[in-house]
């Protein structure tokens, strides 16, 4: 199977961006034929996520990346950190910038981020404050990653208060997704990453909804051909919202579809594994679509249908669906305040006329919303 590249090409005021996602199977041992052009002689420093240090799923594949860049620089440093969203705090930060100067890293040095999105987002911010910014690559792991994280430019770390409040916008310099590393990832990831994919096809793309709809089970199934595509897919959906709104000034805010619930509920799980980022937003869509129902603007019928996909995937649908996080309607307000969407303390969401039809709903009715949360909590 021959891989597909998709180019992010970003319209900038002064000059455009673009770079290339390379999606495909085994493309590990080769990385270097993608590669050569951004890497050779330079300095790298290869931040990964410590699961591919244990001997058994994805490490021989991390053994081949690394040979196959040892090919094209002699000078790789490593940096383990933990996967899960635990680590994406300033603590970690601290620890990755501080080893990164003392491998005396200069302007052309270059970050690699191998793993999923928790070491993509850290590891890219990172590379954005370094030395005021160098250059990084993304080598996604999870599912997740593969369709979302590694693409776009956003990098940053959590706060207490809620998600991603510390970051940067800064774009990497290519992205090789290899649907190969997928087969080690535990299933629960795995699902929760199908997520993301599905979100696109409720933003934009009945289509592609239809088709996830129709192939759930074979993709479950490690259905490579199929995997490959709905990786694909995501990443151009993707690339079309973010090319004219870089750093979400309109339209690019449809991709938080479900995150400003999603963001919520993570911090209630305190990011030690009770809930993660995607079942989070698993839980976030559906309530997005109820409460486009409950206002008017989308139909029982398609809400049914979106809230039974999520369902056959085994992903949690409901508030209810997760044990001890005791939400409360006036807690999940409190946590909305620190979204990033908000204008002037009024709150912002992403609701749906139908499937394939996302829109920004701003100035949002706070009646309506307290009263809808009442009935969910
Ligand atoms: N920057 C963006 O635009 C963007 C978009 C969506 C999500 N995110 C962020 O991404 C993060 C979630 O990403 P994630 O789900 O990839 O989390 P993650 O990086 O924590 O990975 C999930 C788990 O899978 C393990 N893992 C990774 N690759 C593996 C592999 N190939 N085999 C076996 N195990 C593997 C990790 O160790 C971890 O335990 C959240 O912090 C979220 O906020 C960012
Ligand atoms: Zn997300």
């Amino acid at each position: 199977m021959n891989p597909e590249t998709i180019n992010i090409s970003l319209n900038r005021k002064m000059a455009g961006l673009s770079y290339p996602i390379i999606v495909g199977v085994n493309l590990m041992s080769e990385s270097e034929k993608f590669l050569r052009k951004f890497i050779t002689g330079k300095k790298v420093i290869l931040i990964h996520d410590e699961v591919f240090l244990n001997k058994d799923g994805s490490y021989s594949k991390f053994t081949q990346f690394k040979t196959a860049i040892k090919k094209i620089t002699s000078s790789i440093f490593l940096i383990g950190i933990a996967g899960g969203d635990g680590t994406k705090n300033i603590n970690q930060l601290n620890f990755i910038l501080e080893k990164c100067l003392s491998f005396e890293i200069d302007r052309d040095s270059l970050i690699i981020a191998f793993g999923g999105g928790v070491i993509g987002d850290i590891s890219g911010f990172a590379a954005s404050i370094l030395l005021r910014g160098i250059d990084y690559i993304q080598i996604p792991t999870t599912l997740l990653a593969q369709v979302d994280s590694s693409v776009g430019g956003k990098t940053g770390i959590n706060s207490d208060k809620s998600k991603n409040l510390i970051g940067s916008f800064h774009q990497p310099i290519a992205v090789i997704a290899d649907i190969n590393m997928l087969r080690s990832l535990p299933e629960r990831e795995f699902r929760a990453g199908l997520v993301e994919v599905i979100k696109y096809g409720l933003i934009k793309d009945i289509n592609f909804f239809k088709f996830l709809e129709k192939n759930y089970k074979d993709i479950l199934n490690y259905d490579e051909f199929k995997l490959k595509y709905i990786v694909t897919r995501s990443c151009e959906i993707k690339s079309e919202i973010i090319k004219n709104d870089e750093k979400e000034n309109g339209q690019r805010a449809l991709l938080n579809l479900g995150h400003t619930f999603g963001h919520a509920i993570e911090t209630f799980g305190k990011y030690d594994g009770t809930i993660i980022h995607g079942e989070a937003v698993s839980i976030g869509i559906c309530l997005a679509f109820k409460l486009s129902r409950k206002m008017g603007i989308c139909s029982q019928i398609e809400t049914d249908r979106v809230i039974d996909l999520f369902n056959k995937l085994n992903l949690p649908i409901s508030l209810k669906d997760i044990k001890n996080l005791s939400v409360t309607t006036s807690k999940m307000i409190e946590k909305f305040k620190y979204d990033k969407k908000n204008k002037n303390n009024r709150l912002t969401f992403i609701l749906n006329k139908r499937i394939g039809e996302s829109f920004i709903k701003k100035n949002m009715n706070m009646n309506v919303l307290t009263e809808f949360l009442d009935e969910e909590t």
